[in-house]
């Protein structure tokens, strides 16, 4: 198995209809889907998802527009997982997000930029299990 990154669909893609363009990109991509739910986060939810970023400029508004709409959360599984995931979305502002990327396409701010992406190992398993347990991740098994 390879490893795991964790990511969202963020409302701005969700209500615009673009999830099933970024899972096709994300399949493409090799990443296999572990886990995934539909749900509208609360504005305490986001807050506690987002804890470390409290005292930011941009943390209160992040977290209402993480709030705004529903969001899909999803575990996902390749080599490389979390260095390849980010490389897939591009920069987080996406005027720097390189040609192609997830967030080149489809993000239209720092704020609103459609996807979310694990930094680490270590955040990826925090971030899966805020969202997931482990009856809700499969392992996968593919055929070649
Ligand atoms: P994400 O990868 O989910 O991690 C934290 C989020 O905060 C980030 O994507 C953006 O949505 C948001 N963010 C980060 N930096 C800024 C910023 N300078 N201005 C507005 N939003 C930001």
């Amino acid at each position: 198995a390879g490893k795991r990154t964790f990511s969202m669909i963020k409302p701005d893609a969700f209500g615009a209809g673009n999830t099933g363009n970024i899972l096709k990109m994300i399949e493409e991509a090799g990443f296999g889907i572990v886990a995934a739910k539909v749900l509208h986060m609360s504005e305490d939810m986001a807050k506690t998802f987002y804890s470390v970023h409290e005292g930011r400029a941009f943390y209160e508004p992040l977290c209402h527009f993480m709030s705004s709409g529903p969001i899909m959360a999803l575990i996902l599984e390749k080599e490389n997982a979390v260095t390849d995931f980010r490389e897939l979305i591009g920069k987080t502002n996406p005027e720097e997000a390189a040609e192609g990327t997830v967030r080149s396409l489809y993000a239209t701010s720092t704020r609103e930029n459609a996807v979310h992406g694990s930094d680490s190992d270590e955040n990826a398993e925090l971030e899966a299990s805020f969202f997931f347990n482990k009856f809700e991740r499969v392992e996968l098994t593919r055929v070649e």
